[in-house]
């Protein structure tokens, strides 16, 4: 590949009308699910894992094979990298082989580092830092049930994480007012110039969306979860939510901490459509970042 790479590593880097034009072609891929356009035919995604996925692995893999590519998937203690093979020479040699690399990867910088050597596309499909893909797919079905992100109130409940700062992220691109309500003592993780709160039920009231994820990221097993207990997103924030509103988690869920069984399984819970909306959200990532210089699709 030649001339500008189109990597998709964080949403900031890559400018709100690309993003909106992306989303608004996983729209239209979604559309056409049943007759996916052969625009991969001939071109091969790497995937890379150092931590377990079921979403982002499958819908990545579901994606590209739709839309007539090819998939290899990597995870940790398969491959050279992570031993001897250092991060450049890894990157370099998966860029003779793929046309894009796919990677999930808890040191943000690693990826970073990968994205810098490698002369291919590379997609962020998660760091301890971030998760641009799912927030892709998030706005992407908060479209569907709510029209537009565009002021819709965003409340996100329990831990500041990955998940958490993508939505960060978006919101100053998509335009949605963000509040924060999270433990007291995790008040100085949040990032300056946004909005949170220690009362759950101020997060909650008027709101549009009500989005949460598990209080023990991968990597963080034996975590306590005693403080997070009060921002668990039950029936009783629901009622305060406005008509209408719905309840996202980019799952998966730890039954039943951070939502409560019957939140999870309401009518407004659209997890499923969400998790759905990964395959339709990465197949127009792929698309945007293959379109790139060099690669032209058929
Ligand atoms: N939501 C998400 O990224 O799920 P996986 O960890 O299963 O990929
Ligand atoms: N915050 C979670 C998201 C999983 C999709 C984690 O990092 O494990």
């Amino acid at each position: 590949m030649t001339g500008d790479i189109r990597h998709f590593i964080n949403l900031p880097d890559i400018g709100a009308d690309t993003l909106k034009g992306i989303i608004k072609h996983a729209h239209a891929l979604k559309a056409e699910k049943f007759q996916p356009p052969q625009i991969m035919e001939g071109l091969s995604l790497a995937m890379v894992f150092d931590k377990l996925s079921t979403r982002t692995r499958v819908s990545f893999d579901v994606a590209m094979k739709q839309l007539g590519g090819h998939t290899i998937v990597m995870s940790k203690g398969e491959m050279q990298f992570g031993g001897a093979e250092s991060i450049e020479s890894t990157a370099k040699v998966l860029s003779r082989y793929v046309d894009c690399i796919m990677v999930r990867m808890s040191d943000d910088d690693k990826l970073l580092e990968l994205a810098k050597y490698s002369d291919v596309p590379v997609i962020n499909g998660m760091t301890d830092k971030s998760h641009p893909c799912q927030i892709m797919a998030d706005i992407m079905t908060i479209e569907e049930k709510l029209g537009s992100a565009q002021g819709k109130k965003i409340a996100w409940f329990g831990d500041y994480n990955n998940v958490c700062q993508s939505y960060i992220d978006a919101s100053a691109i998509f335009d949605f007012d963000f509040i924060m309500a999270l433990p007291e003592d995790l008040n100085d993780n949040v990032p300056s110039g946004v909005s949170f709160t220690n009362d759950a039920k101020i997060a909650a009231k008027n709101a549009d969306v009500l989005v949460t994820d598990t209080w023990v990221s991968l990597g963080q097993e034996g975590k306590d979860i005693q403080k997070f207990l009060p921002y668990q997103v039950n029936s009783e924030l629901m009622t305060l939510a406005n008509d209408g509103a719905i309840f996202m988690h980019c799952l998966p869920i730890h039954e039943w901490e951070e939502v409560s069984e019957a939140v999870a399984k309401s009518p407004a819970s659209v997890i499923y459509d969400e998790a759905e909306n990964r395959l339709h959200a990465q197949k127009a990532i792929l698309a945007w970042c293959l379109d790139g210089a060099g690669v032209k699709l058929r």
